[in-house]
Order: C-alpha cells, then sequence, then structure tokens
C-alpha cells in the first residue's frame, strides 16, 4: 500500500521519530541518501504562493538525486478544465511523488486516491505538516526530547498551523496550549483527534481563551499569521477580532525563561507578534525555516522506501 502524508497523523509517533531521526542525520549529511536517483521526478504543484515551501521541496528533491517539476495550477489544466482524479492519474505514471498545496483538503484525498505514488500535503486549509515535523525538528535540536515539553501557539487557533500543532506536537508527546479569540477556536473533532492521540503518547491538550493562560510555563511559543491566505477579504474583521492576542516581551515573560519563539513564516511584524519577540534573542525563527529541508527530505526518503 501506497503510503501518503496529508496530514500529522498519518503516520505513528514511531514513524514521526523515525523521520525526525533520519532529518537531523541528512543535515549532517545532505547527499548521503539518493532515493531519487535515476533521476527521479517529483511533481511541485501550487495552487498557493510561497516562498519556504518551494525552495524547500526543490533544492530537497535535488539534494535526493531527483528533480523537481515546480507546476503552477493557473498555468496548467487542473481544476476548472481537468478533475483532480485526472491529473493525478497521469502524473501518477511518470513521477516519483506529488507534493502539493492547495486549498481543500479533500482535494488532497482525492490525489492520494488515483496517483498510485506518495501525496505529500504542502499546506491545505486544514493542515500544514510539513511545517510542524520542522518545528519538531528544530524544538528537539534546542531542547533535546520533545516529549514532555509544553507548546503554546497563541492566535488563530481555527487555522492549518493550529490543527497541525494538535494533532503532530499531540503525536510528538507533547503538551499542547492553544489560545484564540471567540470563533478562531480550533474545531471540536480535532480537539478531540488530539486528545486521543495525546492520552496513547503520554502528551496534553489544552484550548484556552487567555493568551497568558496558554503560554504561562511553555518551553516553546509560536504564532501565525491571522489572516491565511484564502481569507483576505476578512483582513479587517480579523485584525479587530485578535487585538490583545499579539505576542510581545510582556507576554513572553509568562513563559519559561528560556523559552524558545517560533513561527512558520510569513510574519507580519506588529500583529501576531511583535518585532522585539521575533527579532529578539529566544527567537529561532531561521533555524526553523531551514530545517523545513532536513524534516521534507527525511519524509521524502521515508515515504520512497515505504
Ligand atoms: N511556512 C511556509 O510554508 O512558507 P511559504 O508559504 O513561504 O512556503
Ligand atoms: N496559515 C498560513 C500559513 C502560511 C505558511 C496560511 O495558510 O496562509
Amino acid at each position: 500500500m501506497v503510503r501518503h502524508f496529508l496530514k500529522d497523523d498519518d503516520i505513528t509517533a514511531a514513524e514521526q521519530a523515525e523521520i525526525l531521526r533520519r532529518a537531523l542525520e541528512l543535515k549532517k549529511a545532505p547527499y548521503s541518501v539518493r532515493p531519487f536517483e535515476g533521476p527521479k521526478t517529483v511533481a511541485l504543484i501550487f495552487d498557493k504562493t510561497s516562498t519556504r515551501t518551494r525552495v524547500s521541496f526543490a533544492v530537497g528533491v535535488a539534494d535526493l538525486g531527483g528533480v523537481p517539476l515546480i507546476i503552477d495550477s493557473q498555468s496548467s489544466q487542473m481544476g476548472a478544465k481537468e478533475s483532480v482524479a485526472d491529473t493525478a492519474k497521469v502524473l501518477g505514471r511518470q513521477v516519483a511523488q506529488i507534493v502539493w498545496r492547495t486549498y481543500a483538503h479533500e482535494g488532497l484525498e482525492e490525489m492520494a486516491a488515483n496517483a498510485g505514488v506518495p501525496v505529500i500535503n504542502s499546506l491545505s486549509d486544514d493542515y500544514h505538516p510539513c511545517q510542524i515535523l520542522a518545528d519538531l525538528l528544530t524544538i528537539k535540536e534546542h531542547k533535546g526530547e520533545l516529549a514532555g515539553l509544553k507548546i503554546a501557539y497563541v492566535g488563530d487557533a481555527a487555522n492549518n498551523m493550529a490543527n497541525s500543532y494538535l494533532l503532530g506536537c499531540a503525536l510528538a508527546g507533547m503538551n499542547v496550549a492553544v489560545a484564540g479569540p471567540t470563533g478562531y477556536q480550533p474545531a471540536s473533532q480535532i480537539v478531540a483527534r488530539a486528545e486521543q492521540i495525546a492520552k496513547a503518547t503520554g502528551g496534553s491538550v489544552e484550548v484556552v481563551a487567555e493568551p497568558v493562560a496558554a503560554i504561562t510555563g511553555a518551553d516553546v511559543v509560536v504564532t501565525d499569521t491571522w489572516i491565511s491566505m484564502g481569507q483576505e477579504s476578512e483582513k479587517a474583521q480579523r485584525l479587530a477580532d485578535f487585538a490583545g492576542f499579539t505576542i510581545d516581551a510582556d507576554l513572553m515573560t509568562h513563559a519559561k525563561p528560556d523559552a524558545i519563539f517560533m513561527h512558520c513564516l510569513p510574519a507580519y511584524r506588529g500583529y501576531e507578534v511583535s518585532a522585539e519577540v521575533i527579532d529578539g534573542p529566544q527567537s529561532v525563527i531561521w533555524d526553523e525555516a531551514e530545517n523545513r529541508l532536513h524534516a521534507q527530505k527525511a519524509l521524502m526518503a521515508w515515504l520512497a522506501q515505504h
């Protein structure tokens, strides 16, 4: 059976740990694993804009011996002219893996059901699991073990990053606390699934309304934009609704003194995070951005073997 990585819990806790272990190895020896030797081609499809994802997957495929084929869906037949299922069947005959950044998560499921090769979600409206692998790798490098650490997410707790932190960090055995304003809380089925995962891994899940409650005692503090791709028309409303949720130096005093700050980027200084925090000594955002490359290489190499 072909394995896919569409959301954080498509892999087991042991598989997640194995991928992170391999990522650390690949970071030390970038050209030591060559699953795409041939060279084989990996399709990288983008329905939304990207800097980090595009670069890290293109470099990662090349490092693994393959050729990245970047497809801007606007200039392809995909979408209005041709179904996802038909596109999947065409691509699956020619490429080794498919990486897709899209809107509705169901599209990824249709691609995976029809491609016959591994499909990786490089961001959907609901999840951003590759980012969480990079974040876990970054936390591991800075803190050692993941299990038992507290991670606090403050901001849009109903978006793709919040969902993926809930599932992916619970899978790593972490204590996940999320805080979002009324109307921006995670869906109950995501929380229930995260709680179920946490029960098995020894982690925990907490959803609160106040940023201070989430951040208190945290080892890792994270946030994301208040306006995700596709939500641009809601900007004015969202800026009003998120008042009081900016991660600034005052709020950071509630975290552990050695807490690290992360952000998937792009960041909007003065909104979800102050410049003082994101550009300050606790911020590890550049390690985090680099780790997209190493984590995704480990993921692609692992999928090539399963
Ligand atoms: N963090 C992230 O996915 O960045 P891009 O949107 O630039 O790919
Ligand atoms: N939540 C953001 C993440 C960007 C990497 C978005 O979906 O736009």
